[in-house]
């Protein structure tokens, strides 16, 4: 296993560019179920879990190529030859679970894995599976597995209203709506722009979509749907992630290919503690105009409310801010993991339930620690930056499913920062 060593620093500035979002690629591959011809995905991220999902999407007969050092992937779902996504890969990468929509919508039978739950909280598919029996689907499950069918081989299109906001469950229906007789409305369904990128990429292949981006998307289903290209928004996790440096570190950073309106709630958080955000041509540039940020409260949301992705990273700023913050986590039961680790840190940090009060300190010092997820992963190295001395964080393998090239990154804008394998 690998560890990443920081050594707290000076202000960073530079420029970082911006990947292609994550979430948002996991969930394009799975569209490419829904059709016999090529979808090409373009600014797709380098990360394990775009690999895994490949590997997974292989092992149902999908032809896979990388192109351009992968960052192209031509997918092509000509014949499929299996219908079940086995544990072993669904286990790995709960996202996984979003390729049961496509499948059930293209071949009328799917046998999917249950995820289980994960590190941030227990992580139920119930409304996935709402959704679909809503649609016709028989839904059974055995063994881990979900087996569904439609009946007659074809989904139906429904009424499905969610009773709160799920990203996956909307997403699993919204692309199993795209193939199934008649219109399907979906109400009180997801806005996050990965989402909308989905919608519009569907769209472009031939499915019929109104209300992306709104609480109520309506899908008029079709008989087929062709191939296209696609390039994959910006990642706006990884695009916070890096607006927070001058926050942390001070010093003025410029995120390549940054647009405000993927974190726009996020960046009037960071506006509200003294961070200057300015939108340029090249993307968003971020500077901190005092000496010391100042604590604000952060209460996670769907979007368009605050990410609770960002959370972490919110929360390894206010740990040396100017007073106090409080962090409300609505989203997810566990997401407090880094916490103890900030704490190791010197950070001074309560967690009571959903709710995290930071009191910011001066400075914090370098410390070994752990990651436990990506995100609070990530929050760490912030959090290193800044400290006095060297943090070590073990475990990165959880950095490496959602952060390309981070240390040639951080690098890039000064920080002093490397990977070290652990064993010698
Ligand atoms: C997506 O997860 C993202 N992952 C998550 O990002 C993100 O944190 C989350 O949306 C919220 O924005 C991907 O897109 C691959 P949800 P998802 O369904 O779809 C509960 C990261 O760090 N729920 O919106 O799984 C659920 O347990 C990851 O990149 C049910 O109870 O999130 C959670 O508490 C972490 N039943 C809440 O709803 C369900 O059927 C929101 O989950 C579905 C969800």
């Amino acid at each position: 296993m690998d560890s990443i060593l920081v050594r707290g620093g000076g202000p960073l500035s530079g420029e970082i560019p911006i990947s292609g979002a994550k979430n948002t690629c996991l969930k394009l591959m799975g569209a490419a179920l829904l059709t016999d011809e090529p979808l090409t995905l373009t600014n797709v991220p380098r990360l394990s879990d775009i690999g895994t999902l490949a590997t997974l999407l292989a092992s149902l007969g999908v032809e896979v190529a990388r192109l351009q050092e992968g960052v192209v992937m031509v997918l092509s779902a000509r014949q499929l030859t299996s219908h079940t996504a086995e544990y072993d890969i669904v286990r790995k990468l709960r996202a996984s679970f979003n390729v049961l929509g496509p499948l059930l919508a293209r071949e009328g039978r799917a046998i999917v894995s249950l995820p289980g739950g994960c590190a941030i909280g227990a992580r139920k598919v119930d409304l996935h599976l709402m959704a679909l029996e809503a649609m016709g689907a028989s839904v059974e499950l055995r063994e881990g597995y979900v087996h569904a069918t439609a009946p007659g081989g074809r989904l139906k299109g429904a009424e499905i209203a969610f009773p709160f906001v799920s990203v996956g469950a909307t997403e699993n229906a919204l692309t199993a709506a795209t193939l199934a007789e008649g219109t399907t409305v979906i109400r009180n369904a997801a806005r996050e722009p990965d989402t909308v990128d989905l919608a519009r990429c569907l769209s472009e292949m031939g499915a019929r979509i109104a209300g992306a981006g709104t609480s109520t998307i309506t899908v008029e289903g079709v008989d087929r749907l062709h191939g296209t290209t696609h390039a994959v928004i910006p990642d706006r996790i990884e695009l916070g992630t890096y607006m927070t440096l001058p926050g942390i570190c001070g010093g003025e950073v410029e995120c390549l290919g940054g647009r405000r309106d993927l974190v726009d709630a996020f960046a009037s958080k960071l506006e509200q503690a003294g961070l200057l955000v300015v939108e340029t041509s090249r993307g968003l540039k971020v500077a901190r105009d005092g000496e010391r940020v100042r604590a604000v409260d952060v209460k996670t949301a769907p979007f368009p409310g605050f990410p609770t992705d960002l959370q972490a990273q919110m929360m390894a700023m206010m740990c040396t801010a100017d007073g106090t913050a409080v962090l409300e986590e609505t989203i997810f039961e566990n997401r407090f993991m880094h916490a103890p680790e900030l704490i190791r840190m010197g950070a001074q940090v309560d967690v009571q339930g959903g709710h995290a009060t930071v009191r910011g300190v001066g400075r914090l010092k370098g410390a070994p620690v752990m990651a436990t997820d990506l995100r609070a992963s990530i929050s760490l190295i912030l959090a290193g930056l800044a400290a006095q001395g060297e943090t070590r964080v073990a475990r990165v393998y959880h950095l490496d499913r959602g952060y390309e090239q981070v240390v040639a990154k951080l690098r890039g804008v000064g920080a002093d920062i490397e990977r070290v394998s652990d064993n010698g």
